[in-house]
């Protein structure tokens, strides 16, 4: 890449008034003169755009290839693998989803739980293998306390029953003497889990996973049934209903709206063969696909439910209809294991990463979760041999973000060079408790960025990088650097392929 400045704004981006913090002039005109690329960033810290679900920071785990046996579990000692448990419980996950996935059209959950040695081998009609359902729903529930998270459980509506689905909740939930609450109570789990989020169904409209042909019609009938019988077993529980194309979303928003608290996107992005940069083309295809689910969310959808019919026996939802990403994250072909699903991230994907959680920012408004697809093995920031593990490039966005992030999003606007037909720089804004954060993403693999920043005081800033795209962890070996240093504003230079987070008291 030169040094031109076109498409550059030649207009500062100040604007009078506290509210922008960072920005910059570019005199009209000037094209090949600055040895770096040059960009403004300006945000209103009184523009509040949104809340931001800690939930965008949840994980997922499946019946699937190594994912839990291999994986989270250690079928040898029939304990979790301590080493994995360290490596998510530092990822200081909010949200777990379990049991899929796919593998949820045909996972029935009292095969799981009970005494071990008791349990039926089962096979795993989906994903191939054979399923020996030592990991169930309780080990799920002491992994999900043990690393801090809530527990998001998705029903079987393929092979299951509504009975089945509501059984579930009863067991999980329910604190009397009712068979399912016994039951639990004679597992040893004497308190109940209390159960939060419900996914209703995964991917309903592929009929190619286990063969129920389901049109938006069939499914909106089937999700009544199971929504009925579940809320009359706790009318507390969040359901987390199948979304797909805009049709569908359409009906079911249309249809179900009173008792759907989210509806579900999956998102995964990918790269096009030696076209590193087309992974940022694909994840902006990806915000537009939650820009138009919003919208017809905005159309369809009521903030607040009128004349909900009492004789439901339950009550609607009391908040607006957020996104569910129950799904997302990158998947590229070329992976090992089962389906080609062990995939090997490089840093080029970790940028990706950071560019969703961008996006997940942007949004807060409308995105009211987000669990990535998937935790250990399959798609997945951490990896295992029979010994070890290691962490993958997108670990260290997945940590960052959680930590350094605000949880109130405020508007940022950003002009600056582009390359191979994508913004180089992606940025979000949030606060909190007086801390302004902004995540800067350079996904040049070259440019340096200079970006100005108006705003006298002490700023700390965090950079992620790595000693270029296509790197890649492996065992033994870590190649992501850490930085950390004070500027006294002035201005920052983003470095070529990084990941910045930049903090300031406001
Ligand atoms: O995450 C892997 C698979 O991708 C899930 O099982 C399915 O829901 C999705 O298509």
């Amino acid at each position: 890449m030169d040094n031109n400045v076109t498409g550059f704004s030649r207009r500062g981006f100040l604007k009078s008034g506290g509210g922008v913090l960072a920005g910059m002039m570019i005199p009209a005109g000037v094209k090949g003169l600055f040895v770096k690329e040059k960009a403004s960033i300006s945000v209103d810290v009184n523009d509040v755009r949104g809340m931001v679900a800690p939930e965008i920071y949840g994980q997922f785990i499946e019946h699937l290839g190594r994912a839990i046996y291999g994986g989270i579990f250690d079928e040898s000692t029939g304990h979790f693998r301590q080493d994995v448990l360290s490596a998510v419980k530092q990822l200081n996950t909010p949200l777990m989803r379990y049991p899929g996935g796919t593998v949820t059209k045909i996972y029935h959950w009292k095969d799981g739980v009970g005494p071990v040695d008791k349990r039926p081998v089962r096979r795993n009609l989906i994903w191939g293998g054979e399923d020996s359902n030592h990991f169930g729903t309780d080990e799920f529930m002491q992994y999900s306390a043990e690393i801090g998270a809530a527990p998001f459980l998705t029903v079987n509506m393929n092979t299951g029953t509504p009975e089945e689905a509501s059984d579930w909740v009863e067991y999980c939930n329910a604190n009397g003497n009712s068979y399912f609450a016994t039951l639990r109570k004679t597992n040893g789990h004497a308190a109940p889990y209390q159960v939060k989020y419900w996914g209703l169904g995964n991917e309903e409209a592929a009929k190619e996973d286990a063969g129920l042909l389901q049109n938006p019609g069939d499914y909106i009938k089937r999700a009544w049934y199971f929504a009925k019988l579940m809320k009359l077993q706790d009318p507390g529980i969040k359901l987390v209903l199948v979304g797909d194309t805009d049709e569908w979303n359409r009906k079911v928003l249309q249809e179900m709206h009173p008792v759907c608290d989210f509806i579900s996107l999956h998102l995964y992005a990918g790269t096009q063969p030696g076209k590193p940069a087309s992974l940022f083309s694909s994840i902006a295809a990806m915000e537009k696909r939650i820009e138009e689910t919003a919208k017809l969310i905005h159309e369809l959808t009521p903030e607040k439910v009128e004349n909900f019919n009492k004789w439901y026996r339950f009550p609607c939802r009391q908040k607006p209809v957020k996104i569910a990403l129950d799904e997302w994250g990158i998947w590229e072909s070329g992976g090992t294991g089962d389906y080609g699903l062990e995939v090997k991230y490089n840093w080029n994907h970790a940028l990706g990463v950071a560019t969703f959680f961008n996006i997940f920012h942007r949004h807060a408004d409308v995105i009211g979760m987000a669990t990535w697809a998937q935790t250990v093995n399959v798609l997945a920031p951490i990896m295992t041999d029979k010994e070890r593990l290691y962490l993958q490039t997108i670990y260290y966005p997945m940590l960052m973000y959680r930590q350094l992030c605000g949880d109130r999003s405020v508007a940022v606007k950003v002009e600056g060079p582009t390359f191979e037909g994508n913004p180089a720089l992606d940025v979000s804004a949030t606060t909190k408790e007086g801390v302004l954060t902004l995540a800067v993403v350079n996904r040049d693999p070259k440019e340096d960025i200079e970006i100005a920043l108006n705003k006298r005081g002490d700023w700390k800033v965090y950079v992620l990088n790595a000693p270029g795209t296509a790197v890649e962890n492996t065992f033994g070996q870590d190649v992501v650097v850490h930085g950390e240093r004070v500027l006294k504003g002035g201005s920052y230079t983003a470095p070529a392929h990084s990941i910045s987070f930049l903090r300031i008291n406001i």
